[in-house]
């Protein structure tokens, strides 16, 4: 292997730390950071990543509040609960994990978070803001992909980025910000007619579509900085990326490995977000300065 090894791992250790302190503060000032976590059904992925998001909330000193509904829950039963959560001084930061079971909208929900609570950055409040590069709560991972990158010291300025993946969650907000920072970006997905011959034209690629091995050593320009947001889980039980670690990381000249990527990026930057959220909305108590 030539490649660096980014480590999302370590930076998120250091991110967390400093949310840590921000948490403390604001607790010695009265206002203790509240997150709501919603979870509809019983998905396993989903059950994990939601009790992983509660560990963090409480190694960080922010309250969680982890709300379980059953997956025949209704849109006005789960409509009726954001509502609720939305009216809560106590509650910061609201998420609903996703995907919601069917027949359950994502984009009623989405609509319906307070901007100033929507600690994943989905509203279309928030969404819009990012377009027109403006402050805001930005979606976490890629934020997390972001804060990776500029303390790899890697140039994104005038630079190829193909984001492979239009996601609302992944692909489209980190093509925005790589774009904010300066960088050609051309985004793929499953219609681009030669995804190699695109791919081959990255200084900087970011995988984000969630199939196993998509990429392959021989697609990857000699140094090129390959951000993997997959996260498959292979019959055996192995979880893998959307990149072949072993054939790509030969050839690029900086990697992320997964697990220990991009993932806890991801939750580093949720948890940024909501003691962010909490200070935005108790400036007045805090005494604006
Ligand atoms: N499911 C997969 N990723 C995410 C995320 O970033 N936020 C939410 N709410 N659900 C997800």
């Amino acid at each position: 292997m030539s490649a660096k090894l980014l480590d999302g791992k370590a930076l998120a250790s250091r991110v967390k730390e400093t949310v840590r302190c921000d948490a403390e503060q604001l607790t010695a000032s009265g206002v203790v950071p509240g997150l709501a976590v919603v979870l509809v059904g019983d998905d396993p992925a989903s059950r994990i990543y939601v009790r992983n998001k509660e560990k963090n909330c409480q190694e960080l000193g922010i309250r969680s509040e982890v709300y379980h509904l059953p997956a025949t829950t209704t849109q006005a039963e789960l409509n009726a609960l954001i509502q609720k959560l939305n009216a809560d001084a106590k509650i910061n930061g609201i998420l609903v994990q996703l995907p919601l079971p069917a027949p359950l909208r994502e984009e009623e929900v989405t609509y319906l978070i307070k901007p100033e609570k929507d600690v994943d950055g989905f509203h279309p409040f928030n969404l819009g803001r990012l377009l027109r590069g403006e402050d805001g709560i930005c979606p976490c991972t890629p934020a997390g992909i972001m804060a990776l990158i500029k303390e790899s010291g890697i140039k994104v300025c005038g630079r190829e980025c193909v984001v492979v993946g239009r996601s609302n969650i992944v692909g489209k907000p980190v093509a925005q910000l790589l774009l904010q920072e300066h960088g050609t970006v051309t985004i793929c997905h499953s219609r681009t007619r030669d995804l190699s011959a695109m791919i081959r034209r990255a200084d900087l690629l970011v995988v984000a579509v969630g199939k196993a091995g998509l990429v392959e050593g021989t697609m990857v320009k000699p140094g090129a900085v390959v951000i993997d947001v997959g996260m498959n889980r292979l019959p055996s039980g192995k979880v893998v990326g959307d990149v072949d670690f072993s054939s790509v990381s030969k050839v690029a000249g900086a990697i992320t490995p997964v697990p220990g990527g991009v993932g806890p990026m991801t939750i580093a930057m949720l948890m940024k977000n909501t003691v962010r959220a909490a200070l935005l909305q108790n400036q007045d108590k805090l005494g604006k300065n």
